[in-house]
């Protein structure tokens, strides 16, 4: 069993002690929970790709508490990375910049380029600052599966293959940050995330590109079946839901309408707001996951909540593995 601790002063010692030790701990930050390392220990970041079953060629997130760690952690820092930090951190934006030469490879994938960011969590930023620390902090679930954004949910995924789960209560943002990289001409989003493009493109004045989902197995959120329930899931408009269940036996549904009078599956009504919507999204994705419906229908969002619905595409994809 792994040990969940809510965050008070003597935990967040106690955490920073362990990940000092060497040892894994699973953090709360604003978007989803994060399986952090120390980052200046190569062996105790090794540890999250064995725990997460994570292939070693996916690069990690450094997470920091202090805008002047950047300069420990990357090279040739462009004055817009700094914009953005000041405009943005802390907060779901991960700059990707030139590595520093002391970064050890398992952190980046031996990729010259490292994503670093300031989360927006007064526990994870008080561990941090406490230690002196950086850490490597993936998305603390197994390797393709659902994010965790609650600390059951982090022992659901990973039981006793962290040391410390520290609780810091439900993730208030509940999609990954938005990654943007600065080392390629024009600037090109990598990931959405709930900072739009147009937010970013507010601060510089520099040219940016959205990747279409191309397939990269650099970019572990990039892979076609990612942030995946186990049972099949399926996206559809809103109006074809009723229809569609009528092929299966038992179905849960998330929907934006209220639930109909004579639904006998499981129904969960989503929140027409985007920010409240992806603050649900993985919990409610998980909720229904763990009925005992024969698959999940998603009615689609709009399409300009790029962040919300590139991971619905994703948890509904077909695996290709
Ligand atoms: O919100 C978040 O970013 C969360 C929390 C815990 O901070 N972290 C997270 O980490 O989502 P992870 O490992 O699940 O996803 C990080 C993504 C991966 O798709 C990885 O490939 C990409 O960031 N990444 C990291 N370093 C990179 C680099 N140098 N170049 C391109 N992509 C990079
Ligand atoms: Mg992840």
């Amino acid at each position: 069993m792994s040990i969940i601790i809510n965050a008070n002063p003597i935990s967040l010692l106690l955490a920073s002690q362990a990940l000092k030790e060497g040892k894994l701990v699973a953090i709360p930050t604003e978007t989803v929970y994060g399986l952090a390392a120390d980052a200046t220990n190569p062996s105790a970041v090794e540890k999250i790709f064995i725990a997460k079953e994570r292939p070693q060629q996916h690069p990690l997130i450094v997470h920091i508490a202090d805008i002047d760690q950047l300069t420990d952690w990357a090279i040739d820092i462009p004055p817009s990375a700094y914009q953005l930090a000041k405009k943005f951190w802390p907060g779901p934006l991960t700059l990707i910049l030139k590595k520093h030469p002391k970064v050890h490879p398992i952190i980046t994938g031996n990729q010259e380029t490292i994503g670093i960011r300031m989360p927006a969590h007064p526990v994870t930023l008080a561990i941090l600052k406490q230690g002196h620390l950086a850490v490597a902090a993936p998305s603390a679930n197994r390797h393709c599966q659902i994010s965790p954004t609650t600390a059951q949910h982090v022992e659901e995924e990973l039981g006793d293959k962290v040391d410390l789960i520290i609780d810091g209560g439900p993730c208030a943002v509940g999609v990954e940050s938005t990654i943007i990289n600065l080392t390629s001409t024009p600037y090109e989003i990598l990931r959405p995330g709930m900072i739009s493009q147009e937010a970013i493109s507010a601060v510089l004045t520099e040219k940016i590109h959205t990747q279409k989902s191309t397939f990269s197995p650099r970019v572990s959120g990039s892979l076609d079946k990612h942030y995946s329930p186990k049972k099949t899931a399926m996206l559809l408009p809103e109006n074809a839901i009723l229809e569609t269940s009528l092929q299966y036996k038992k179905v849960a549904v998330m929907a934006f309408l209220e639930k109909p009078k004579a639904w006998s599956g499981y129904w969960e009504t989503m929140p027409t707001n985007a920010e409240a919507y992806a603050q649900k999204l993985y919990s409610t994705l998980r909720q229904l996951d763990h009925t005992d419906a024969d698959i999940i229908l998603i009615a689609k969002p709009p399409m300009d909540w790029l962040a919300i619905y590139d991971r619905l595409q994703r948890a509904c994809a077909i695996s290709h593995s």
